[in-house]
Formats: C-alpha cells, structure tokens, sequence
C-alpha cells in the first residue's frame, strides 16, 4: 500500500496542527469581540449549491470541483469554499429574520482539484466570516477591518502586507459595464488566448484574471467599471472608503480585481503578501454578494464576508519569523525510581491530572535517567521522585526542574501543592 497522502494534500503534524489551532483560536478571540458566533456546515453540498452560488463559468465549478454521484443516486460535492454553504444553511434555517443579521464564522478544510504548488493544495483550510442581512457600508468598512486586524494580530507585519479594494457594480450598472468588456475582447480577439475568447459570450469579467501575460496587456487597457458604477454603487464604495480611511486601514484600489467567484456585488477585497509566497500571493479575501439568497430563492438578503488561507497565512507568518506558542507541555513529570512503585505513580500522576495539572510519567520502564532527560524534553517544572521508602512514609520529593530544589511533600497534599507552584 502506498502510505503517502493522495497528491495536493498533507498531514498536519503536531507542530502544523498547533499552528492552526492557535490561528483559529486567536480568530475565535477577535471574531468574537465583532459579534461573530460559529457555524458548521457540512464538508459535502448538493452540486448545485456551488453550481448556482459561485457560478458555472468560474474555475472553481467548470474545473476544480470533487463531485461524485453518492450510492442513492445524489450529485454531491466536496466544499470549494465556506460562503455558499453558508447562505444555504441560513436559508433552510431561516437565520435572518426581517430587519436582523446573523453574524457566523467557521473554520475547516476545502476542496479544490487545482494544480499543487507552494500555497496551493487540493485540501486546504479556511478561516471566514459571513455577516447576512445588513446593506450598509459600515459593515463592509467592518469585515474588511476585521481581517486585517486578524493578520495584524497574528503577527504578520502591515508592511508586508497589501489590501486591495475594489467595486463590482451591482445589477443596475454590470450588465452594461459587462458588454462594453466582452466588446474589448472581440475587439482583440486575435491576441487572446481561447479561453478568454470564450468568456466573452461566457463570463466576460473572468478575462481579468488570466495569467496569460499577452491577455493582461489587452485587459490592461479594458474599460474599468469604476468608471461605470450608478450612483447608488458609487455611493457605497465612497462610504466604505470614508470609514477604511477613519479607521486607517491601509487599501490600495484595484479597479482590475474581480476575484474568481461570481457572488460578487459592489465591495469586493483581497489581501495579498508577497514574502514567503510564490505566485499564489492572496492569503484572504472575500466581498459582498446581495444577490446570492435570490439565487437559492430566498427573499433579498445582502451578505457579505471573507475566508482566509490556513496554509499561505502561515508561509506569511514563517517568513516575518513568527513563533507559534509550543502546544501546552507537561508541567509535571512524575517519576519512579524502581518499578515496584509502579502502581502508585500511576495513582499519582492520574490525581494530577485530575485535578488540573498537565501531568506525565514512564510507560517504558526508563531508567530514572532516562525518566529525567524525558520531563526535559517535555518541558516539565517539576518532577515528583517516587521511591518505595518516601511513598512508604506517604511522602514523595518534589524538585524544581529550574532551581534543582527539592522538598518532601505528602502524596496527599501533593495537588494542592503543585498547584500552588505552578501558578
Ligand atoms: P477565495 O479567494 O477563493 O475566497 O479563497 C480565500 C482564501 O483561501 C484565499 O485567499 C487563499 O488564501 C485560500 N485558498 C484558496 N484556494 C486555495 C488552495 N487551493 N490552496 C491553499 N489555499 C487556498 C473564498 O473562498 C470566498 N468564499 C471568500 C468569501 C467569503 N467571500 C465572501 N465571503
């Protein structure tokens, strides 16, 4: 049998899955000081949710989607993102009731057949957020804010980082904005590549975003829809910018970012990092999509939110040097000095635990030396020394790992006592 993981995935390793755990908590903290509560919605969705909700003609659904036919004859696919399984779930639960909001977060892997390269995997893990039912600009100053704060408080330095913004209209002002594009492609049909002629007729907006680099000059001088926005959509983008600006969060405008779904309405956003990262540069981004209830045949719901990268956020923190707090060690390492006493350290070190203290002892019948070097690996300040006489008299020794000071302490005071040192 073939142990290695299937191609485009990896294990998470102790110290990779520590670093996801306190990237996640560390979300959890600032997510929860926003308002935001969890949500966790299946790994696998009918098809057509993704179908509907991020679009036929992007990459995700024409290219990179797991979809397999289930045993009772369901087309189901893997999760290629949070957002639409989201707005799935709100809908069938009727999370936002007239008038309110539902403010969720989730964490988990992603599915997506692409081609694995550094920051690219076909299972990936995402950090996002979602806030359904408010409309005003102050929310998308909000998310936006919020994830910068995220990548700031995880320790990825500001200068290092970039946060593009854009508008993508809405559907008074893209559908025309949408043709006058699909007009620029014809007009160079001959210099692009196949598939951005096909977008033409297909998705037109797509062009934007392909790598071919005679493509990006064409697209390059494409009319930009900042110049096409209706009022309305001009509006909320200044406002958005009005508060990013009171906030000074720092945004660059990219009249060229799309992004690769098709959700999208008005704000949309992206922050990219370049160190530690090759081509694959985006470590969040996320925008709002008002359209995207109606398109479940839910009642109007304006929603908007971001998911981060698990994998290309720690290439990021890597490279600006950031430590991972270690994972919680053993505090204390109960030892024994011969086997017959085998019964009560395994007494002891279970009261221990039992009462709060992260506890460890010998399943290999080490000698004490080696029961010594192990607490020192597993970074234990204390380490109780259990011999036949001391337990005999109800004591057992206790020795600071740091300072070498030993003292005799009761067995049955032997909680407390550490407790007490430990704080
Ligand atoms: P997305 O831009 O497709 O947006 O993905 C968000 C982040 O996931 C990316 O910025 C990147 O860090 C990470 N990512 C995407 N694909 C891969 C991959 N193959 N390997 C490693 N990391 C990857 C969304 O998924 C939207 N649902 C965001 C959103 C939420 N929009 C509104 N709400």
């Amino acid at each position: 049998m073939d142990v290695r993981a299937p191609k485009g995935t990896v294990d998470m390793l102790p110290e990779v899955a520590s670093a996801w755990e306190h990237m996640t908590r560390t979300a959890q903290t600032l997510f929860a000081r926003y308002g935001y509560e969890p949500i966790y919605t299946p790994m696998f969705e009918h098809t057509e949710v993704f179908e509907r909700g991020i679009g036929e003609a992007t990459d995700i659904v024409s290219k990179e989607m797991y979809t397999f036919e289930d045993k009772g004859g369901r087309m189901i696919t893997l999760r290629p993102e949070g957002t639409a399984s989201v707005v799935r779930s709100a809908l069938e639960h009727n999370l936002v009731q007239q008038g309110s909001s539902a403010k969720l977060y989730y964490a988990g892997p992603m599915f997506r057949y692409e081609r694995p390269q550094k920051g690219r995997q076909r299972q990936f893990w995402q950090i996002g957020i979602e806030c359904l039912g408010a409309a005003d600009p102050s929310v998308d100053a909000e998310v936006i804010t919020v994830l910068w704060r995220f990548f700031e408080t995880i320790g990825i330095p500001a200068a290092s980082m970039r946060l593009l913004i854009n508008s993508m209209g809405d559907e008074h002002c893209r559908p025309a904005y949408r043709d006058k594009v699909a007009a620029h492609i014809r007009e160079h049909s001959a210099g692009l590549c196949e598939e951005c002629n096909r977008r033409a007729d297909t998705n037109p907006l797509r062009a934007f975003d392909c790598k071919n680099p005679a493509c990006a000059t064409i697209m390059a001088t494409a009319p930009l829809l900042r110049d096409e926005l209706c009022d309305e959509c001009a509006a909320h983008y200044a406002a958005v910018k009005v508060r990013l600006d009171m906030l000074g969060i720092p945004y660059i405008e990219e009249p060229k970012l799309v992004r690769g779904l098709d959700y999208y309405t008005r704000t949309v956003f992206e922050v990219q990092a370049d160190a530690g990262l090759g081509s694959q540069n985006a470590i969040g981004g996320g925008g709002r999509y008002d359209r995207l209830f109606e398109e479940y045949g839910g009642k109007p719901t304006p929603g908007l939110g971001f998911a981060l990268g698990f994998e290309r956020t720690l290439l990021c923190m890597e490279a600006a040097g950031v430590q991972v707090p270690a994972l919680p060690r053993s505090q204390v390492y109960v030892a024994r000095v011969s086997d017959d006493v085998a019964e009560e350290v395994f007494g002891i070190t279970q009261a221990l635990r039992d009462a709060g203290v992260a506890a460890e002892m010998d399943h290999q019948s080490r000698s004490l030396k080696s029961q010594f070097k192990q607490a020192d690996r597993l970074g234990a300040q204390f380490v109780v020394i259990c011999g036949p006489e001391e337990l005999a008299c109800g004591e057992a020794t206790v020795r600071n790992m740091g300072t070498k000071e030993e003292s005799r302490v009761a067995v049955a005071d032997l909680s407390a006592a550490l407790r007490d040192l430990l704080v």
